[in-house]
């Protein structure tokens, strides 16, 4: 990527007003998550220092590229900025509130979740407390949470390792006002509502299983008129085939078994048109010993993550070249690992 060059003194200043304010998010999520660590497993060992020493490389390379990348105009600078502290600061009462629960359940043996009366048939793996959050996905209180949550998770940066995931679809779209792009699994709506700003004129689709999630999400896209939520499984989709110009999904396979990942993965490329991209966005896959994974380890210790192991040797690019796209982009992004297919035939 371009090198961006300073400009002028504004430009110098955003520059460093970013820098700053992410370093100082990150710091005061450690030691929020610290906290919350060591009442969940205490006793847990640290990673060792060049691990730690990689990870703040990481964190440091995401910021320059999300610099890097909205000086090149894939996205408004203004999305550098767009952290909702204020809706983040309200959140912090319940969050606090919830805490002891929260704890409680991370010592005894998870119970599955029951879905709401009269709702969606779900699939079996998705009754689970994931996180140890109360009631799994269908529970408001958590969904109201889950954007705070995890931006404390990722230091800060869930939204900026979100925007990795604008470029590729961009690129599919460009020339095309009015492509069609699917967010599978968009949860609380925070990509598509960045994608909203760096491609105004997409009409956006978002599949979710939790009703919880899709009213966070239709309140945060609720003034985007070209947006459809949909409360549907992402393993069997309910749009025609190759309608869309892109695909995505992001921190969402890693929460499903192997098969419902794959039949994910295909119900992608049978919607997709040929050409489309299915750009993933998901946990790194380090080996052992290698990278991050010694802290990626750590992730199912501390939360309920069934699928997260198996995740861990289900390779992202293998994967995708296993359901029918050839793979265009693989590389770790911080924490997570992007990984870009594009479908060649029909
Ligand atoms: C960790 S959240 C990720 C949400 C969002 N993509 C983001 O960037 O934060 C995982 C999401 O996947 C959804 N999900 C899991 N399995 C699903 C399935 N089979 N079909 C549709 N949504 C599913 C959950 O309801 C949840 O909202």
């Amino acid at each position: 990527m371009e090198a961006i060059r300073p400009r002028s003194l504004g430009f110098r200043f955003d520059r460093a007003r970013y820098r700053t304010g992410h370093r100082a998010l990150g710091a005061l999520s450690m030691v929020a998550m610290r906290a919350i660590h060591a009442a969940v497993k205490p006793g847990l060992r640290p990673p060792s220092a060049p691990v730690l020493r990689e990870l703040l490389r990481r964190f440091e390379a995401l910021l320059e590229r999300d610099l890097a990348q909205a000086a090149a105009g894939e996205y408004p600078r203004a999305l550098l900025f767009d952290v909702p502290l204020r809706r983040y600061a309200s959140a912090v009462p319940g969050g606090l509130l919830e805490l002891p629960a929260f704890v409680r359940r991370a010592h005894g043996p998870p119970r599955r979740v029951a879905p709401p009366a009269e709702s969606l048939a779900y699939p079996r793996y998705y009754l689970q407390p994931f996180h140890w959050q109360g009631d799994g996905w269908f529970s408001d209180r958590w969904a109201r949470l889950y954007d705070l949550a995890v931006e404390l998770l990722f230091a800060g940066t869930a939204d900026v390792m979100r925007r990795m995931a604008i470029p590729p679809v961009r690129a599919a779209l460009e020339g095309r006002p009015g492509a069609r792009v699917l967010d599978l699994c968009c949860g609380t709506g925070r990509y598509l509502v960045q994608l909203h700003a760096a491609a105004p004129g997409a009409h956006l689709y978002g599949v979710d299983l939790s009703d919880a999630c899709l009213r966070e999400a239709r309140r945060a896209l609720g003034d985007v008129p070209a947006a459809s939520l949909v409360a549907e499984n992402a393993e069997a989709l309910p749009f025609a085939d190759g309608v869309f110009a892109a695909a995505t999904t992001l921190f969402a396979l890693h929460e499903m078994p192997r098969d419902a990942r794959r039949r994910v993965v295909r119900e992608a490329w049978r919607v997709l048109e040929p050409g489309g991209v299915l750009v993933v966005l998901d946990a790194d896959q380090s080996p052992p010993g290698e990278g991050i994974s010694d802290i990626l380890q750590l992730f199912p210790q501390l939360y309920h993550e069934p699928f997260f192991k198996g995740y861990q040797r289900d390779d992202l690019a293998n994967l995708l070249g296993e359901c029918g796209f050839a793979v265009v982009q693989d590389e770790p992004v911080y924490v997570s690992r992007l990984a870009v297919g594009r479908k060649l035939s029909g």
